[in-house]
């Protein structure tokens, strides 16, 4: 049996994620039961929302269990099986976590394909929860229209950078709000966005001034990363029948939320804001790797991964999505293939 290593949850976070939060353990992995197999993690994703399935409150997934491994989506390669579907040295991929070695349940994980995608991390980034959300944010609730205007905030990171380039296959113009000059030169120059807004040091006002210049006419659909200060900003920008597609509120994640302030532009303008959850679209997950694996491979999509190596990094590697100096999906190598 070889030894597991598990990044566990201690205490319950308030707050800023801390390493007292956390523990490292590491424990023999179990015996395999009839149809379970082992599944040695090679790379696991690092989502925002990893922060959420920490606290106990109601959502769509029960909340991690003080001592469990953080839940992430891992990719992996069978390690031992007594599951046919799931031969010993095939990859897989599925709801795990942060640890060397999960018991794989059929229907949590699934087979890959590992040259199915230009590189096997794309399986969690394009294929994954970011480039999920960003597809169906768009296909099923922003639905923008050739010649609209599409706003998108966390523009450089996976999911914003996903749903600007969609947009802009969609022929739309596209502006992102991202932090700092080196993430607005990447959504201009690798990401082909029309324009790029700076929000850090700015007020609700300054912002809603800078989107207004950027987008004379006003906005068709908002692609919501954060919340706070930039959906205050956003919602001041719509145009009539807009759409507001809210993908995460990650601002929020580490405090109490501060609310929507101006809902009120919804009515005036007519608009609509819905929440999209990847979860819900599982039926529709082939349509949507299809497409995204597509224009991945036609070089009409461009992803950019940032991958830290080590299960003893977890922690940091977690905090540089809070802290933005991620330059790309968060992705943590918990082994060598
Ligand atoms: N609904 C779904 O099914 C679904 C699926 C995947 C992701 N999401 C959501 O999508 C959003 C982006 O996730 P991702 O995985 O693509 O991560 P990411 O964008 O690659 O990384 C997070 C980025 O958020 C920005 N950020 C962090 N704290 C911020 C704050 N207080 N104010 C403004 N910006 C802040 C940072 O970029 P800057 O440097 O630009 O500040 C950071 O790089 C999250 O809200 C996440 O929950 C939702």
């Amino acid at each position: 049996m070889p030894l597991n290593r598990r990044f566990t949850l201690a205490r319950r976070p308030h707050g800023n994620l801390l390493p007292d939060d956390f523990k490292l353990v590491e424990a023999p992995t179990a015996d395999l039961q009839e149809g379970q197999f082992l599944l040695r993690n090679i790379y696991a994703s690092l989502d925002p929302a990893m922060r959420g399935w920490l606290d106990d409150v109601p959502s769509y997934l029960p909340p991690v269990a003080l001592g469990d491994p953080l839940r992430a989506s891992t990719i992996g390669i069978v390690a031992e099986s007594r599951n046919p579907d799931f031969p010993v040295g095939s990859w897989a991929a599925g709801f795990n976590g942060i640890e060397l070695y999960s018991v794989g349940i059929p229907g949590f994980t699934q087979p890959i394909d590992p040259n199915a995608l230009p590189a096997i991390t794309n399986h969690l980034s394009v294929a994954g929860g970011a480039g999920l959300a960003a597809y169906f944010g768009l296909a099923d609730i922003g639905r923008p229209l050739a010649g609209e205007t599409v706003l998108v905030s966390a523009a450089a990171g996976a999911a914003g950078s996903i749903a600007g380039q969609i947009a802009k296959l969609k022929q739309c113009r596209v502006i992102g709000i991202a932090g700092g000059p080196e993430k607005c030169e990447r959504l201009l120059r690798r990401y082909h966005f029309d324009a790029a807004i700076d929000y850090r040091g700015k007020s609700v006002a300054e912002l809603t001034a800078a989107i207004r210049a950027a987008a004379p006419g006003g906005i068709d659909v908002h692609f919501e990363n954060v919340g706070g200060n930039i959906l205050d900003a956003a919602l001041l920008c719509l145009r009539p029948r807009a759409r507001v597609v809210l993908c995460g509120l990650i601002s929020e994640y580490n405090s109490k939320p501060v609310g929507a302030r101006n809902l009120f532009q919804l009515i005036i303008q007519g608009a609509r804001m819905e929440g999209v959850i990847v979860t819900q679209f599982y039926e529709r997950f082939p349509e949507a790797v299809a497409a995204l694996t597509g224009w991945l491979k036609a070089g009409e999509l461009v992803i950019d991964e940032h991958i830290e190596a080590g299960i003893e990094n977890t922690l940091p590697a977690l905090l540089r999505l809070f802290d933005g100096s991620n330059t790309g999906k968060m992705i943590l190598q918990l082994s060598e293939v």
